[in-house]
């Protein structure tokens, strides 16, 4: 059955999205470079947290021109605390192909676009439709949400083929004078009202043109089978101190957290196994005193993995010679230096306790 609602429902998606769409600063401009920075924070991170980064990142890097000329440890600086760091590094890839290939001029079209690195049929129809007005599909997550409960649509949505019925419905659906406000009506949609549980269809302004309302299902849609399963990984980890500074290295430069800096890992096959003596032989250090053992359990959740990590604070002696990723650094300069979320929240507990303890 065709969807009999076509015209009511994006007349009435952007009526509503005119009235209470959300005040956001990327909602302020049309340049096409703001756009698809906004776009790819946004993969992956809640709104309130992006805010004050896009606000920070913009400020320091107000051009296409700026960002490609960016040093890649600031870079990662301005990042820190998003997540997901590679998405910083295609981002920086993808404007620097821009100014070489195409002036600086970001394309206006999909083709070109989606060859970009880290510009994928998502942030492609973002930018196209919200910076150049052009009609074109951008579903994510959020709009395959949403949409399954308009138009009934019960295909999973965890296999990457049934993408493609959502982006052709969107094709159909899409007002052809507001399209970039018809594509961020539906995410606000599904921000504010066709929330993943307990939608609040009561307050829906497409209520009257849901056929999953009308079915008196939306809150079982979408369908998704596959649960993404999480693995766990344990660590011991060392601050390790000599002479006021600590042992600090850096990530591989590819894979996760890539060239990010944090302290000396060590991984366990399970969590009682003791990681002390390989510590000492991996970075050439010798442990001369123990200041706290497991001082804290911290835990940090990816998308596909969690990290499991026993704190350690130590004295060392610096035998060497040290892996060339390996530096001592003061706390002033740690500062200064990419650390990932899991390390920050080590460091914010150290802090708090240690080193600013009551005396
Ligand atoms: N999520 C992804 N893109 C968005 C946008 N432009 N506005 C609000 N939420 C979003």
């Amino acid at each position: 059955m065709k969807y009999p609602y076509t015209q009511q429902f994006r007349q009435n998606l952007v009526e509503w999205f005119h009235r209470e769409q959300r005040n956001l600063p990327w909602r302020h401009t049309k340049d096409p470079y703001k756009i698809w920075v906004s776009e790819v924070m946004l993969q992956q991170t809640r709104v309130d947290t992006v805010i004050p980064y896009y606000q920070r990142f913009i400020d320091k890097y107000p051009t296409l021109e700026s960002l490609a000329g960016a040093d890649e440890e600031e870079l990662l600086k301005m990042w820190e605390g998003l997540g997901y760091y590679s998405r910083a590094r295609n981002l920086q890839a993808g404007v620097r192909e821009v100014v070489e290939k195409y002036g600086g001029t970001v394309p206006n079209n999909r083709h070109d676009l989606q060859k970009l690195k880290g510009v994928g049929p998502y942030t492609a129809g973002a930018i196209l439709s919200i910076a150049y007005n052009l009609p074109e599909h951008a579903v994510d997550g959020n709009v395959m949400r949403v949409l399954s409960r308009v138009l009934h649509i019960t295909e999973d949505i965890s296999l990457p083929r049934t993408r493609k019925i959502f982006e052709k419905a969107v094709d159909e659906l899409i007002h052809p004078d507001y399209p970039g406000d018809f594509n961020q009506a539906l995410m606000d949609l599904g921000a504010m009202i066709c929330t993943p549980v307990s939608p609040k269809c009561l307050l829906c302004p497409v209520r009257e043109y849901c056929l999953g309302f009308m079915e008196g299902d939306a809150d079982q849609l979408p369908i998704k089978t596959k649960k993404t399963k999480s693995k766990n990984e344990y660590y011991d980890v060392y601050i390790a101190v000599n002479d006021g500074k600590i042992l600090f290295e850096r990530r591989p430069s590819e894979g996760l957290l890539a060239n990010m800096w944090q302290f000396p890992m060590m991984p366990k096959k399970q969590p009682s196994e003791n990681t002390w003596e390989p510590f000492e032989l991996k970075y050439n250090v010798t442990i001369t005193k123990v200041l706290e053992e497991n001082f804290v359990e911290q835990k940090h959740v990816f998308s596909h993995l969690t990290w499991n990590m026993s704190c350690h604070l130590i004295e060392i002696s610096e035998n060497g010679p040290f892996p060339d990723s390996v530096q001592f650094v003061t706390l002033k300069e740690m500062e200064a230096l990419p650390l990932p979320v899991p390390m920050a929240k080590i460091m914010n507990i150290l802090n708090r306790y240690i080193f600013h303890s009551p005396e």
